[in-house]
């Protein structure tokens, strides 16, 4: 018999306050852009970006040979790639994703400051006592997540293949334990059926979207197609018609007949959709309307805090090295390199090897 212990209150996590930056002279940004690319090149450093992070990146990473991606992708990417210095611009989950599959490269962050509220709203000091408490259950957890939590994990995922994961645990008779996204871990359980017990922290942008506002948007423009990321409320995803990971929603921007795409999830994907379809228009969901006050507005703040001003800087000084002490990463390593194994499977199976 073992003891059950609650699910901790969710923790109440405010997004930072970024306040409005003048944009870059042309010449400057030029300056920049020249001195980056240079750095990358001497540096034997590659850039890897998140579709959420400011266009001027997400444009140096296609042009120097990096990639732009989903937070899957980018650690298979980084993982593959020959450069002995990965510089990762998105949130510190995602450097340290990289660092635990890359020990032997140099991880560097435009900044350190840039948290998700997914990480933040699951710490490890209440985490591993309730996985402790519930034994019986596979541990699977979100990407977005410390390396200390990624450590007491059975297995790793990201919302790419969250759904295929837990309806392979659920063939071989598992029960889960699913952190730290509920949102995510809801719209699975309705999908799959199965077994899972939610942790209960919320992205700060996703968690934003209104459904009925949604709705009024989809009355003035009913020949749009809606599609959603999965951390949006269940109330959201109901009104979407295609629910995905930041790959899938730019593959389904492509791919749907609609001209007219409103996407529920941050806005700095536009620059992809938009080089996916460049003849569509692009309307962002609502976040605000009825008694509503709009903190992200659609955007991540940590996100934003990606520039090329630090790029720049990191390249220069070799500051913001990501470290992940050793005996954590090697247990992380196990249920991160599962992810990419299983990923791989699907792979294999979907091109019919
Ligand atoms: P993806 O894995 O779909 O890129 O999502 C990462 C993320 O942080 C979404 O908010
Ligand atoms: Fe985390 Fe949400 Fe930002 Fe993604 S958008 S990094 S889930 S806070």
């Amino acid at each position: 018999m073992t003891s059950r212990l609650n699910i901790p209150a969710p923790a109440v996590i405010k997004p930072p306050k970024t306040s409005a930056v003048a944009p870059l002279a042309e010449a400057e940004r030029a300056r920049l852009n020249a001195r980056i690319k240079h750095l990358l090149k001497e540096r034997d450093a590659v850039l890897v970006a998140h579709y959420y992070v400011d266009e001027d990146l997400q444009r140096l990473a296609e042009d120097t040979g990096g990639c732009v991606a989903d937070s899957l992708e980018m650690a298979r990417f980084g993982h593959a790639h020959r450069a002995r210095t990965l510089v990762v611009a998105g949130v510190r989950f995602m450097g340290e994703t990289a660092k635990i599959l890359n020990p032997e490269k140099r991880v560097l962050m435009p900044t350190l400051q840039a948290e998700c509220s997914l990480d933040l709203g699951c710490p490890a000091s209440q985490f591993i006592p309730f996985c402790d408490a519930h034994p019986e259950r596979q541990v699977v957890v979100y990407s977005n997540t410390s390396a200390e939590v990624k450590a007491r994990a059975d297995w790793v995922v990201t919302s790419s293949i969250a759904v295929k994961l837990i309806e392979h645990l659920k063939a071989r008779g598992e029960k889960i334990l699913w952190a730290p996204d509920k949102h995510l871990g809801n719209y699975i359980q309705r999908i799959t059926g199965a077994d899972m017990l939610l942790w209960n922290a919320t992205c700060v942008v996703h968690d934003e979207f209104k459904a009925q506002a949604l709705t009024a948007l989809k009355r003035q423009h009913p020949d749009a197609a809606v599609i959603a990321h999965p951390e949006s409320p269940a109330a959201v995803l109901e009104l979407a018609d295609v629910i995905g990971s930041t790959s899938q929603l730019i593959q389904a921007a492509k791919n749907l007949p609609q001209q007219k795409i409103i996407v529920a999830t941050d806005r700095g994907i536009f620059y992809k959709m938009k080089q996916a379809a460049p003849q569509k228009i692009f309307m962002v969901a609502p976040t605000a309307g009825e008694g509503a006050s709009c903190e992200s507005c659609a955007h991540c703040p940590w996100m934003e805090m990606n520039a090329l001003e630090n790029l720049a800087q990191v390249l220069e000084t070799g500051a913001n090295e990501i470290h992940v002490e050793e005996s954590t990463r090697i247990k992380a390593l196990r249920a991160t390199q599962r992810m990419l194994d299983f990923a791989a499977s699907i792979a294999q199976v979907n091109r019919g090897d």
